[in-house]
């Protein structure tokens, strides 16, 4: 029985040297057997997902710096004065209370910001968006490219990761509207388009081409919910926070996010948001920002 068969496209250009066309060939077989929706759709996770939408037991506490050398989105002028302020602590009670954390910070709505925003209800704008500073994720099995601060993160937390004997590879990150394209269109036509919906985006829709998303995979399992069972699976969804990065469709979260649980798919949010949606125990950036949920299109 075949484990894994489907997008693999990145892995089989790293392997191949090939082209982009190539690629969509390699993807374009991968659609030929019949089980992918039944796959993505069918296994629930409900310990995995604890962990992922609750604060984890025994982790670094969410207030204190990430383990990471991460870069974060540059600070504005706010969160400079929050950074000082925490920095400056002095052995005395104090009754100031906190800075509340500037949720203004950056952009919901700028493709460029660390922090856009992108759903069934939040297109791309514009449509054909692509990033200006995409780089080779090098040392991570698999490749990718994203964006530069992203790639960064996603190399530490690579390197913590398989440090900690929860080493995965690395299936997708940045794709451009086109390659989106012809990856809906494919899952259209092998599993019809309700199903596709629920877990693959429509073309101007993706986050992976905002070049802040990545997919992983590990344990024979790519694109699939027993990734969750993974020790990779079970590092991320830990640790991915203390590197800037969050699991953007928790379980239980499709009437929000309009997609199925993807413990596979990683979004970088930078480190201090990541932190701040840990802390507060916020799975989804729709309900942090007080967005409309995004079940449907429209
Ligand atoms: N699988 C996610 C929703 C995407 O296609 O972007
Ligand atoms: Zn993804």
């Amino acid at each position: 029985m075949r484990v894994s068969r489907e997008p693999v496209y990145v892995y089989r250009r790293r392997r191949l040297g090939a082209t982009v066309a190539v690629m969509v060939v390699g993807t374009l077989a991968g659609f030929g057997s019949a089980e992918l929706a039944s796959r993505v759709l069918g296994t629930d996770e409900p310990a995995v997902a604890a962990l992922v939408t609750s604060p984890a037991a025994g982790t670094t506490p969410a207030s204190s710096t990430p383990a990471s050398s991460t870069p974060d989105p540059s600070p504005t002028p706010e969160a400079t004065a929050e950074a000082t302020v925490s920095a400056a602590a002095t052995p005395e009670p104090s009754t100031t209370p906190e800075p509340a954390f500037d949720l203004a910070a950056f952009s919901v709505d700028d493709p460029d910001s660390p922090w856009v925003v992108v759903n069934k209800r939040r297109p791309l704008d514009p449509a054909d968006y692509a990033p200006a500073d995409l780089v080779d994720v090098t040392g991570v099995p698999g490749g990718a490219t994203m964006r530069e601060e992203a790639a960064a993160a996603m190399q530490g937390l690579y390197r913590a990761a398989e440090e900690a004997g929860a080493a995965f590879s690395i299936t997708t990150g940045y794709r451009d509207r086109g390659l989106q394209q012809y990856l809906y269109d494919g899952y259209v036509a092998e599993s019809g388009k309700d199903a596709a919906d629920r877990f693959s985006a429509r073309p101007g829709y993706s986050e992976h081409q905002t070049g802040l998303a990545v997919d992983i995979r590990a344990g024979g399992c790519e694109l699939q919910q027993c990734f969750a069972d993974t020790a990779a699976g079970l590092y991320v969804a830990e640790h991915a926070w203390e590197h800037g990065f969050i699991i953007r469709y928790p379980e239980g979260a499709e009437d929000v996010t309009g997609y199925i649980y993807e413990p596979w798919h990683l979004r970088y949010v930078g480190a201090r948001l990541a932190a701040h949606m840990h802390e507060e125990g916020i799975a989804t950036l729709e309900e942090l920002f007080s967005l409309k949920a995004a079940p449907e299109y429209g």
